[in-house]
């Protein structure tokens, strides 16, 4: 099997922006299914939103479609506390970042987060952390509890056209 082409965006990539309301835990499963479809190598994913809004549930559900379409299945323990948990589901490595307790950028330097930009998909809770290591033409992933329903929340995507044209056909709702 070839592995799919790296397909870091560049800042100046034509954008589109996706939103739905995710009622559900399935719901967001459901989104995370179909991103895991169209996720490549190098491609970031900045998922934001407060305390309990669902980003570890997200990142877990993409890398747990990833795992069983390699017919494996392994823990998705939070990286809390490791800032960040890495799965190699060739032809696809997977960073899984939680970066709430950073206090020094300069870890996640040395623990090779700009090289894993540009090689695996990277899936980072709390990006603001990341300062000037931002990277260019990230995927914005917003999700935003609704005050008057436990489960639902809506989520808000921003990101380069060709995915999100992708992604919107796959969950058959249109881009805004
Ligand atoms: N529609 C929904 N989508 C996602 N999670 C939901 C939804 N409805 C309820 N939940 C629940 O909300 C909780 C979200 O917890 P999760 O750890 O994913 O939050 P988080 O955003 O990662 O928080 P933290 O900032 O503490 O890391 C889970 O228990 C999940 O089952
Ligand atoms: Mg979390």
């Amino acid at each position: 099997m070839t592995s799919p082409a790296p397909s870091r965006h560049k800042a100046g990539a034509p954008r589109s922006v996706w939103t739905a309301d995710l009622a559900s835990p399935d719901a967001t499963a459901s989104l995370a299914h179909a991103f895991a479809a169209i996720a490549t190598p190098g491609l970031c994913v900045l998922i934001n939103g407060p305390v309990g809004a669902g980003k570890s549930f997200f990142a877990r559900n993409v890398i747990q479609t990833l795992m069983a379409q390699k017919g494996a299945l392994e823990d998705v323990p939070s990286p809390t506390f490791t800032l960040v948990q890495t799965y190699e589901l060739g032809p696809l490595d997977v960073w899984h970042a939680d970066l709430y307790r950073l206090t020094d950028a300069g870890e996640l330097i040395e623990l090779g987060l700009e090289q894993a930009f540009d090689s695996a998909l990277c899936l980072i809770e709390w990006p603001d952390r990341l300062g000037s290591l931002r990277p260019d033409g990230a995927v914005e992933l917003t999700m935003t509890p609704d005050p008057n329903h436990q489960d639902r929340r809506h989520v808000r995507i921003d990101g380069p056209t060709d995915l999100i044209t992708r992604l919107s056909s796959a969950m058959e709702i249109p881009p805004e």
